[in-house]
């Protein structure tokens, strides 16, 4: 484990980072901070390389990576073309949590990263330990998130190692991510774009910025197909079944009182202000509702701590769907395997 100071805005002075990315340099998988949550890298020029991210998450190989880069200036060397919104997004957008979906130039990546497909979805992150170490690798690193495929995202370099220790060569520790949730994920090879996985930019900034966006209509069904492969996965669970629960807060409380006749323990996952109201076996307060950023930043936590809880089945709160509530609301239903419990059916 390299442990660094991710408030230090100049990271070339860490001997750390030089040598972190000199394992990137040379084929092995390491894990970084990113401004989003902990991602898993490899050369994505190199097979070998790649195949070792798969290895170590036990990640479906048809699931394709993001790309990570660390300035604009081989883009085109990396993309067949770039379309005006393109082009727009990356102007507002990186360095950012924001992937954008190419069509890819044929020959450079490795074929596992793109997992079959013409189109590569490529992010520069602005968190500046991971440019620091992508500028020193030299290479594009192929990173999804740096979880066991199943699990919710790390937003911490202890998660990593809980999923991934004696998995991987490393992990530099850069403290807990600020975004909390994976990028969004845009397809750019579309006229309108859109949005295949929402993330840290909402939609509403990226229509301000591009005009019409649409969103994978799939998003919101159980059954349908998604277009981005990785969302048709099972994710974020934790270990006991979590329901999104919504309703007024009495109301909530006699929806506890009632599991818990029934002899189970209830876990809670709530913002500052549901939880203070209601009693649970468990509580877990993830953020406040007046700044949804910081329930999306301990979100992907908030889930996991409850696998340390004698919780028998844990209650999320529901969140508002605008702006990165979309986000926190996709990651939550997906948790949930799209499971309610709401007071207008009960
Ligand atoms: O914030 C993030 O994006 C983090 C950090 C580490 O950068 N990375 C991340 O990667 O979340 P991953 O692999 O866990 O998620 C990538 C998502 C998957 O849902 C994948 O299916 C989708 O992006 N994706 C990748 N390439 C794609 C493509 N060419 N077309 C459609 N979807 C793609
Ligand atoms: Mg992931």
């Amino acid at each position: 484990r390299w442990t660094v100071d991710s408030n230090v805005e100049k990271q070339n002075s860490y001997p750390q980072i030089a040598e972190a990315a000199e394992y990137l340099r040379t084929g092995h998988v390491i894990a970084f901070p990113t401004e989003t949550v902990y991602g898993l890298g490899a050369d994505a020029t190199s097979d070998a390389a790649v195949q070792g991210i798969f290895d170590a998450k036990g990640r479906p190989s048809d699931n394709p990576l993001i790309v990570h880069i660390s300035n604009t200036d081989s883009l085109h060397d990396l993309v067949s073309s770039i379309s005006s919104e393109a082009e727009k997004l990356i102007q507002s957008f990186w360095p950012g949590p924001l992937t954008i979906i190419f069509n890819k130039k044929q020959g450079v990546f490795s074929d596992l990263v793109t997992a079959g497909l013409d189109t590569i979805g490529i992010r520069m992150p602005s968190h500046p330990v991971a440019l620091e170490l992508i500028s020193r690798s030299g290479k594009p690193l192929a990173a999804p998130s740096a979880n066991t495929s199943g699990k919710p995202s790390p937003t911490s370099a202890e998660h990593v190692a809980l999923d991934l220790t004696g998995r991987i060569k490393g992990i530099v520790d850069g403290g807990e991510t600020g975004v909390g949730l994976e990028s969004t994920v845009i397809d750019c090879t579309v006229t309108p774009p859109m949005i295949l996985r929402p993330g840290g930019v909402s939609a509403e900034e990226i229509a301000a910025c591009i005009g019409p966006v649409r969103v994978d209509p799939s998003l919101k069904k159980e059954q349908s197909a998604p277009r981005s492969p990785g969302m048709k996965y099972t994710h974020y669970a934790p270990v006991a079944p979590l329901y999104l629960i919504k309703g007024e807060a009495a109301w909530i409380q006699q929806t506890i009182h009632r599991f818990q006749q029934e002899g189970k323990k209830v876990g809670l996952l709530a913002s500052e202000e549901l939880g203070a109201q209601l009693q649970a076996d468990v509580v877990k307060v993830c953020g406040t509702r007046e700044d949804p950023a910081t329930i999306a930043r301990g979100l992907y936590n908030g889930i996991r701590s409850f696998n340390d809880t004698d919780a028998d089945l844990i209650l999320a709160e529901a969140f508002d769907e605008k702006g990165i509530g979309a986000a926190i609301m996709n990651r939550l239903e997906k948790a949930a395997g799209h499971k309610w419990i709401k007071e207008s059916s009960s």
